[in-house]
C-alpha cells in the first residue's frame, strides 16, 4: 500500500516565514529572545552579585507586563519564535506566572525557557509548567552543600535539587544546570555529578567563568578554561553528540551509562560567537546584541503603546547591522557589562 503523502506544513511557521528577517551583517539569524524580567535577585553568587543585588542609582523601572507583551510580540513578528525569561532571578517578581501565562500565549512563540536559582522550583515547577513554561535552566555549581552555601549565601542545595526533581516529575520538555566552572573538579566533585545525571534525564553544563566588569579581580584568580574537563569527559567514555542547527552554544556529551548529559559551554574557545543566535532584552527595555556589548538600544519609549509596533519592529530591524562579530573578553574587554545580573545571563 502507498504511504499517505505528507501534510503540508502549516504556512504559519514563523521559522520559514520570519527567521531572515532577523539577520545580522555576518549571516548570523536570530530566532531567540533572552528577555531579563529583573535584575534583582535574593542570592549573592560570588562571581555575580557577590554583595547581594543594590540598586543602582538611577534605575529605570522594570518593564511592565504591557510594554513586556508588546517587545514579544515585535519579536515574533520578525520571526523569533524561542524565549528566555531569565534576570537576575526573575521569579522574584510577583507577576511572574501572569507574564509567564501572557508570552506564552502570543501567536508565533513555541517555546518559552526560564533560568533560575531554583529557591523556589520545588513547590513552583508544576504550576510554572501549567503557566506555559516548556524548559528551565537552574544554576547549581557545585552538589556540595557546604560549598553551595559559600557560593550563593544560601545554605539551600537540597532545596534546589528538590526543585530540580519537582521540575523532571512536572514534564518540561528540558531542563538543564547551568554550573560555573571556578576550579579544577576534584575526584569527589566529579562522582557526584557522575551520580546525580545518571538516573536523571538533565543536561549538566559546565559554563566557563566569564569576566564581567564587577568580578574582574576574582575572574583572574578564578577563571579555570574547560579543556581538561573536557579531556576528561573523553577519557572517561563521554562522546560528543553533534551540534543541531540552531542549538545554543553548547557541545553536549553522553554516556550509554548514563541517562543525563554533560554539556560545556566554553565562551573563550575560538569560533564561539560564530553560531550565536541571541538577543537580549533588558528588564528596563534595552535591546543587547551581545552579552558584552555596549549601552544597548533603549526600545522602551517604542513600548507605549500598540500603534507604536510598525516603528519598533523597524528599530529593531534597523539595529541589527550594529551586532560586531564577537566579544573582546580575550582582551580583557567585558563592554559595559558590570555582572550578568544586569542584562540577564
Ligand atoms: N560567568 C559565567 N556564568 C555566569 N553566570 C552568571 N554570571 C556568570 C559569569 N560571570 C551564570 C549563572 C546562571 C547563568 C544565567 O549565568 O550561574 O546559571
Ligand atoms: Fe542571582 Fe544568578 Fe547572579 Fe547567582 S548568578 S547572584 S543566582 S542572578
Amino acid at each position: 500500500m502507498d504511504q499517505p503523502a505528507p501534510l503540508p506544513r502549516a504556512p504559519t511557521d514563523s521559522r520559514e516565514s520570519g527567521a531572515a528577517k532577523l539577520q545580522d551583517a555576518f549571516g548570523r539569524r536570530f530566532e531567540y529572545l533572552r528577555l531579563s524580567l529583573t535584575q534583582r535577585c535574593n542570592f549573592r553568587c560570588t562571581y555575580c552579585l557577590p554583595n547581594g543585588y543594590r540598586k543602582p542609582a538611577g534605575c529605570a523601572p522594570e518593564l511592565t507586563p504591557d510594554e513586556i507583551g508588546r517587545a514579544v510580540r515585535a519579536f515574533a513578528d520578525l520571526g523569533l519564535w524561542k524565549l528566555r525569561l531569565t534576570g537576575g532571578e526573575p521569579t522574584v517578581r510577583a507577576d511572574f506566572d501572569a507574564i509567564a501565562r501572557q508570552v506564552a500565549a502570543v501567536p508565533g512563540i513555541r517555546r518559552v525557557a526560564m533560568t533560575t536559582n531554583g529557591y523556589r522550583l520545588a513547590q513552583r515547577a508544576s504550576d510554572w509548567r501549567s503557566a506555559g513554561i516548556d524548559a528551565v535552566n537552574v544554576s547549581v555549581d557545585t552538589l556540595d552543600p557546604h560549598a553551595f552555601a559559600q557560593i550563593t549565601g544560601h545554605d539551600r542545595l537540597d532545596e534546589v535539587v528538590a526543585g530540580i526533581d519537582a521540575a523532571l516529575a512536572a514534564e518540561y520538555a528540558a531542563v538543564k544546570v547551568n554550573s560555573v566552572l571556578m576550579d579544577q573538579i576534584d575526584e569527589g566533585a566529579w562522582d557526584r555529578i557522575l551520580a546525580f545525571v545518571q538516573h536523571r534525564d538533565v543536561s549538566w553544563r559546565f559554563i566557563e567563568l566569564m569576566r564581567t566588569n564587577d568580578n574582574a579581580r576574582f575572574f583572574e584568580t578564578t577563571h579555570t578554561p574547560a579543556d581538561a574537563l573536557r579531556q576528561r569527559l573523553e577519557h572517561g567514555g563521554w562522546t560528543a553528540l553533534a551540534r543541531r542547527s540552531g542549538a545554543g552554544p553548547a557541545v553536549e556529551y553522553a554516556h550509554p551509562a548514563s541517562r543525563g548529559r554533560i554539556g560545556i559551554i566554553a565562551p573563550y574557545s575560538p569560533g564561539f560567537c560564530d553560531s550565536c543566535n541571541r538577543l537580549r532584552l533588558s528588564s528596563t527595555g534595552k535591546l543587547h546584541l551581545c552579552l558584552f556589548g555596549e549601552a544597548g538600544i533603549d526600545l522602551r519609549p517604542l513600548l507605549q503603546s500598540d500603534a507604536q509596533r510598525d516603528e519598533l519592529v523597524a528599530r529593531i530591524l534597523s539595529s541589527m547591522p550594529g551586532k560586531a562579530q564577537g566579544h573582546r573578553l580575550h582582551d580583557g574587554d567585558s563592554g559595559a557589562t558590570p555582572h550578568l545580573a544586569s542584562i540577564g545571563g
